[in-house]
């Protein structure tokens, strides 16, 4: 058993054991959306003056969230007790579903992903009316339309993402590489090359890592790899199940090319931190990865600090595009808490320009709000920001999640079983995208 089963199954055991030894945790009644809940009488929270909210964070808290909750506790004069959840998407969503499931006050705020306003929405709470319209306002327009589900803004922008190119710049430089890889093709040459040279010293060198396991990551990459060929969005806006078509087969395949020639054979089980793992001690040339990998590279004690930088994902061929998954958290409140205002003013202040700057200077987590792209201390922290603005403002490619709605967590274990399959070489890319578009058809009922 691997050490991130086992951090969900010691999470699991202790909600398990919280609903057995709280039977004060039946659901409290919804909030009616447009109207803040009445703070409830029976709250030990007010007669103490001291109000508590429990939190589900990252997987692992860092400085920067360390320091905004630090912030917004001095803001609200609310304790925050985080609880860091399971690094997988996919592992994070089962378990929220079941913490709502047993209609369970004890986690009052979580952040959720920019996939599941569709599925979440009834268990969480309209915050609109927390927000002033100025900090409304100041999102990125895509992203609140995400997150309004039946006119309820179900989760505030918290931080956006998008899927990037990681390469060294000192390895370009030494195998005489001009710049970054502008097609897949190309990519594949210099990671070739550049692991060939560097395997003399370093047994351990590979030339990408991506994220091949069998869970929502995977969704993401391959998405970028069918989306480069023009290979659509799985699903499209309009309902079309697409994915049946050459360019995806083929750029599946592309990616199983990869497997044990410029990416480690284990890369078919890799998440996020795996990559990073690989990439930050020096033993990649190129690294898919999330901004939040940017920071660290570069942080005190990274074997690669200074010799790093981020562009889009290569296009197919010549006729192909870039193509970077659109990602990102929002900050949401559970129906079911103890104190919703508490949490609600919570994640008000979570949200807020001045904890996303901390955020974004000290972890380079992408802002929600346009005006921190022209700030100039989040500039200098982070100068990529603006190199990449029109990605992160609004080019990148999203997931099926708005047209598939509750549906789209079984689209995606669809897709991403089917195409992990092909990783391993189960099947092929073309038995891959008929095996998926069967699935669909029964699954959305066309
Ligand atoms: C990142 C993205 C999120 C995505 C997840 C997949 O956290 O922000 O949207 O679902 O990666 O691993």
């Amino acid at each position: 058993m691997n050490r991130k089963t086992l951090s969900l199954i010691v999470l699991l055991a202790a909600l398990t054991l919280m609903l057995a030894a709280c039977p004060a945790a039946t659901p409290a009644e919804p909030t009616t959306a447009g109207e803040p809940a009445a703070p409830s009488a029976d709250q030990p929270a007010a007669e103490t003056g001291t109000r508590t909210v429990t939190f589900m964070a990252e997987a692992t808290t860092r400085g920067h969230d360390a320091n905004a909750v630090a912030y917004c506790e001095e803001q609200t004069g609310i304790d925050v007790e985080v609880v860091n959840g399971p690094e997988s998407a996919t592992d994070r969503l089962a378990l929220y579903l079941q913490f709502f499931g047993a209609g369970s006050g004890d986690i009052d705020a979580m952040q959720i992903d920019v996939i599941w306003p569709g599925i979440l929405a009834e268990h969480l709470v309209d915050l609109r009316p927390y927000l002033s319209d100025e900090q409304y306002e100041s999102y990125f327009e895509r992203i609140v339309l995400n997150n309004t589900v039946d006119g309820a803004l179900v989760g505030i922008p918290w931080f956006t993402d998008a899927g990037l190119l990681y390469y060294r710049t000192d390895l370009l430089e030494k195998y005489g590489f001009d710049g970054p890889p502008d097609t897949w093709a190309e990519l594949e040459e210099m990671a070739q090359t550049i692991q060939d040279g560097e395997r003399a010293e370093n047994p351990d060198f590979w030339g990408f890592v991506w994220q091949g396991a069998a869970y929502e990551g995977l969704t993401c990459d391959a998405l970028e790899w069918q989306f480069s060929w023009n290979g659509g969005t799985i699903v499209e806006p309009d309902g079309t199940i697409s994915i049946n078509n050459p360019n995806a087969a083929a750029a599946f395949d592309m990616a199983a090319s990869w497997v044990g020639t410029i990416s480690p054979p284990g890369v078919v089980s890799y998440m996020e931190e795996d990559a990073r793992g690989v990439w930050q001690a020096g033993n990649a040339a190129f690294m898919r990865n999330w901004p939040y990998a940017y920071s660290l590279g570069n942080a005190e004690g990274s074997e690669i600090a200074g010799n790093l930088a981020v562009v889009p994902l290569p296009k197919g061929g010549e006729d192909g595009q870039n193509a970077d998954t659109l990602g990102g958290w929002q900050m949401a409140v559970s129906r079911y808490s103890d104190d919703v205002d508490a949490a609600a003013e919570f994640a008000v202040c979570m949200t807020s320009y001045e904890a996303q700057k901390i955020r974004a200077i000290e972890g380079s987590m992408l802002p929600t709000i346009g005006d921190l792209y022209s700030d100039e201390e989040v500039l200098a922290a982070q100068p990529f920001f603006a190199q990449l603005y029109d990605v992160f403002a609004g080019g990148a490619v999203a997931r099926p999640s708005t047209v598939t709605g509750e549906d789209y967590n079984q689209v995606s274990t669809i897709y991403f079983t089917e195409v992990n399959r092909v990783l391993t070489g189960q099947q092929t890319g073309q038995q891959a995208v008929e095996a998926i578009e069967q699935q669909l058809q029964s699954l959305l009922g066309q």
